[in-house]
């Protein structure tokens, strides 16, 4: 990454692992093209490092890690593997294309990890790291060591391993609140006395990775900065392990907006938050809540008098960074039914959505039909139609759908799919119509998904937005979100429904019984 020297500014580095940390999160399981289409924004976005993976976890894991190594430039790619052999083999064969590449290798040092979780004593763990970093580095010159649970973990055991793995060839140390236990100034001072004891510090980058279960994962992050770590690792909208991690849009707006605080630089292009942030919640399914820090749909928005009264005055009484900032513009030009093919075309290409050649008519011509449907179509109803493209690529996709349902009737649906260039049709009851539908895919499927969550909401503001569904599905023991899209709320529900059962397919978690043409 080229930094712009700022004089008298720190630079420090971020770590986005929302391909990593982030796809932990339950429900979120991404392909590969959807892990590519979010690695090729975050460079845009302009992250130091990118953590495409873990390799090991699963041939869909390793793939994905591959594919980003070898399309994705302008950034680090590392990937993610324990302290042992095959782990570390295995990420680097998945990076080894990558432009710069780096593995990340890690090992739990507190006393609960080791002694319930390893079964290690801490001699074999100080061991088992030395010997990781050796192999890592016998493959490439970047090395990222993790002692994960950092926080909780002895203070002078923890400056034993990090002087060993530097002296091994570790480049990055990374000191993880693990669990989101640390609060802002011990964790400083715990940060503080690990550098004042290890060995070689002075020649490795400090790197810090926290969680969210406090609440308190930025601002352990922040109390960070001001002890001179060199790296911030961090999730777009904070996704990850159970309340996720360091938000980096957080992390970037408050180094951003409070230089004075904190004098230092990132090279984050912050034009590309907002962009990031709904590609993200989209292709994850994971929706940002309302009053979600800078992504989040209130973030900008005034509603008292007072506070509008005041805006109209001047912006700066309530408003402490500007949403164009982050790229959040008004758009002047409103598309709808009598828009040509070179506004569209235009404001496609502003928003960044490149489309493959020959795509551009297909997705005008559902942009047409929208704008039938709709008086005014948006930012958000252009990514979906973008989004509905690349779903072409799904094995299982609607065909047509039917409903019946009102205050004397027992829903019911009728559902016609095309799986593998067969029209598969079935018909359900349900509790409503939406029950009705999901029943009527599982019918045609032969599957068996079971409902975990719903949400509805409009895609944006006005009376004629089109609705947004979000699902989690368990298959078996796997849960996989889905998100659908239409100005029929069904059609959305069904849509959402058959997106967690083409990745939850993909993945091999199901299979679709053998059918005979409807
Ligand atoms: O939270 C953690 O400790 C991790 C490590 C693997 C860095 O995710
Ligand atoms: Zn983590």
């Amino acid at each position: 990454m080229v930094w712009k020297e700022v004089k008298g500014m720190r630079r420090i580095e971020i770590f986005d692992t929302t391909l990593r940390d982030g796809e932990q999160s339950p429900g979120v399981a991404l392909n590969a093209d959807e892990k590519l289409q979010i690695a090729h924004q975050l460079s845009k976005l302009g992250v130091n490092v990118l953590e495409a993976g873990f390799p090991i976890a699963s041939p869909g894991d390793f793939e994905g890690v591959r594919r980003i190594a070898q399309e994705v430039r302008n950034v680090s790619v590392a990937a993610l593997a324990r302290a042992n052999a095959k782990d570390i083999e295995r990420a680097w064969e998945a990076i080894s294309g990558a432009e710069s590449p780096r593995i990340h290798t890690f090992i739990a040092t507190s006393p609960i990890h080791m002694l319930y979780k390893l079964q290690k004593s801490p001699d074999d763990v100080l061991e088992q790291a030395i010997q990781a970093v050796r192999l890592a580095k016998s493959k490439v010159s970047d090395i990222e060591f993790s002692a994960e649970d950092a926080s909780r973990s002895d203070v002078d055991f923890l400056a034993k391993v990090f002087s060993g793995v530097i002296q091994a060839g570790a480049t990055v140390l990374n000191i993880p609140d693990t669990v989101g236990y640390a609060t802002p100034e011990e964790y400083a001072a715990f940060l503080q006395s690990i550098m004042e004891r290890t060995v070689g510090i002075e020649k490795v980058k400090v790197s810090v990775h926290c969680h969210n279960d406090l609440g308190l994962a930025v601002a352990n992050s922040l109390a960070a900065v001001g002890v001179g770590v060199h790296q911030l690792e961090c999730t777009v909208n904070g996704i990850g392990e159970r309340a996720g991690n360091a938000a980096l849009e957080e992390l970037v707006m408050a180094l951003h907006t409070r230089k004075d605080q904190f004098n230092v630089e990132t090279s984050i292009v912050t034009a590309e938050i907002a962009r990031t942030s709904q590609l993200v919640s989209r292709l994850t399914g994971m929706m940002i809540q309302h009053n979600k820090a800078i992504v989040g749909k209130n973030a900008f928005a005034h509603e008292s008098g007072i506070h509008q009264d005041g805006m109209l005055k001047e912006r700066s009484t309530y408003e402490i960074m500007s949403p164009s900032v982050i790229g959040i513009d008004v758009e002047s030009i409103v598309l709808g039914k009598h828009s040509g093919r070179h506004a569209v075309q235009q404001r496609l290409a502003d928003l960044g959505l490149n489309l493959e050649e020959g795509r551009f008519e297909e997705l005008f011509s559902r942009f047409k039909l929208l704008a039938d449907r709709k008086k005014e179509v948006t930012t958000s109803d252009l990514f979906s139609l973008a989004d509905e493209q690349k779903e072409k690529t799904d094995l299982i996709n609607l065909d047509y759908l039917q409903v019946s349902s009102g205050t004397h009737l027992v829903p019911t649906a009728t559902v016609g799919l095309m799986f593998q260039g067969q029209r598969l049709a079935d018909a359900a009851c349900g509790d409503g119509p939406v029950d009705a539908a999901f029943k009527a895919i599982d019918k045609v499927l032969g599957t068996q998904g079971e409902l975990i969550h719903y949400s509805l909401q409009a895609l944006d503001g006005g009376e004629d937005a089109q609705g947004e569904v979000t699902v989690s599905v368990k298959f078996g023991e796997n849960l996989v979100a889905g998100r659908g899209v239409s100005t029929d709320i069904i059609e959305a529900s069904v849509r959402g429904y058959l997106q967690a059962v083409n990745r939850a397919f993909s993945r091999g978690w199901i299979e679709i019984l053998e059918k005979n043409e409807s």
